[in-house]
């Protein structure tokens, strides 16, 4: 007889992975990949960090931390609020996440009961949409396009059917790019504080703005949870470590989730992350590394008959419109990987209705890596 396996894990793949396994397996048969579905920044971690880390290995134990993170860390996150944005922030209520995916588990566990209802813009980070299902709350798509620049907006939430208990926004978001200005926000927040919705606000792409430097939820709506991270501006995606500043109501139950399902997150990382926020002028160095990309991008893909783009305030994604090349972005994605070595993600995994008219490049990657993937599309769609 057939084993159980248990329906809440019927979850859908992370696409964007299953590329990225797709394209390394043509990459070991001797293929030259251009990665440009991952997003993944192409440097590592700033070198104080990684100097940071090797000290740690020879001085500290590597041990368990308390399960909300060292105290040290927790006191430069909130610091990090006062320098960046000028918010003070209570170190006592910032836990460090196993990345801001273990954020969201926490936040969501905390948060919402099962049968629970959370609203999030569709195209947005598939991980959302997933991870909610797994723990049996209800995602609703709010199908957002260039008229509320694929983002959540108070009209959207108006045209949602029965109660909503939550709302993620993603300011710059993956994949559009876009940003919600601060106006738009307040509007949001205002919205969810009448109604009694839960807010969360992933700003795991802050620091990686082209045109204006974003708001954070946490001084618009200081009952917000906020997650953030080291994996996109830090470029620290391998070290797993993020973190969520919590409401008071739920410190609680963030630490006691924290304590059983993780014990803590990475001492060694935890150890050398700290040193990251002053590494300013290199990690801007690789975000205006980003920027030259994305133009050079902008530049050569509407030779190659990709003209249609999402407005890329932030992080480093472009999200094409390309339902004048194909009706299935997938089968599309494939073959461009096949017969080019481009790889890229299909919409798909960003938007389960309309994706398929969709295809996400990021420019996280070498320059080098972007100039020969863009040669390669113009020469393939000629
Ligand atoms: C919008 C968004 N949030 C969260 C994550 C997860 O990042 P991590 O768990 O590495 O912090 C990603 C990764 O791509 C992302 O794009």
């Amino acid at each position: 007889m057939a084993l159980k396996v248990a329906r809440r894990s019927r979850i859908a793949p992370f696409v964007a992975m299953e590329v990225l396994r797709a394209a390394n397996e043509r990459q070991a048969a001797g293929e030259h990949i251009t990665h440009l579905e991952i997003g993944e920044p192409g440097a590592g971690a700033p070198a104080p960090v990684i100097e940071a880390a090797r000290q740690a290995l020879g001085t500290a134990r590597i041990g368990y931390t308390e399960a909300l993170g060292l105290g040290s860390l927790r006191q430069r996150i909130a610091r990090h609020y006062g320098e960046s944005y000028g918010v003070a922030a209570d170190p006592a209520r910032i836990a460090v996440t196993t990345g801001s995916s273990g954020a969201f588990l926490l936040a969501f566990l905390a948060a919402f009961d099962v049968g629970d209802r959370v609203a999030l813009a569709a195209p947005g980070y598939p991980a959302y949409r997933n991870i909610l299902t797994a723990l049996g709350i209800e995602p609703v798509l709010l199908p957002s396009g260039t008229q509320s620049r694929f983002q959540p907006s108070v009209e959207l939430l108006r045209r949602v059917e029965g109660r909503l208990d939550g709302l993620i926004v993603a300011s710059p978001s993956n994949p559009a790019g876009t940003m919600l200005e601060e106006s738009d926000l307040r509007q949001l927040a205002a919205h969810c504080r009448e109604r009694g919705i839960r807010l969360v606000s992933d700003e795991i792409y802050h620091g990686i703005t082209y045109e204006r430097r974003a708001a954070t939820m946490l001084d618009i709506e200081p009952e917000a949870l906020i997650v953030n991270s080291f994996s996109k501006y830090y470029a620290m995606t391998g070290w797993r470590l993020g973190w969520l500043v919590v409401p008071g109501d739920l410190l609680r139950a963030v630490e006691s989730l924290a304590q059983n399902l993780f014990i803590s997150p990475p001492a060694l990382s935890q150890l050398a992350a700290g040193v990251a926020f002053d590494c300013r002028a290199e990690l801007d160095g690789y975000v205006a590394r980003y920027r030259s990309n994305r133009d050079l991008l902008l530049g050569e893909l509407p030779k190659a008959g990709f003209d249609d783009f999402a407005p890329a305030d932030g992080a480093f994604y472009l999200y094409a419109d390309v339902s004048r090349l194909t009706n299935d972005s997938d089968a599309f994605c494939r073959r461009m990987l096949a017969e080019t070595g481009v790889a890229t993600t299909p919409g798909r995994d960003f938007d389960p209705e309309r994706g398929h008219h969709f295809l996400r490049f990021s420019f996280a990657g070498s320059s080098a890596d972007m100039a020969e993937a863009a040669r390669r599309l113009i020469a393939w769609r000629r």
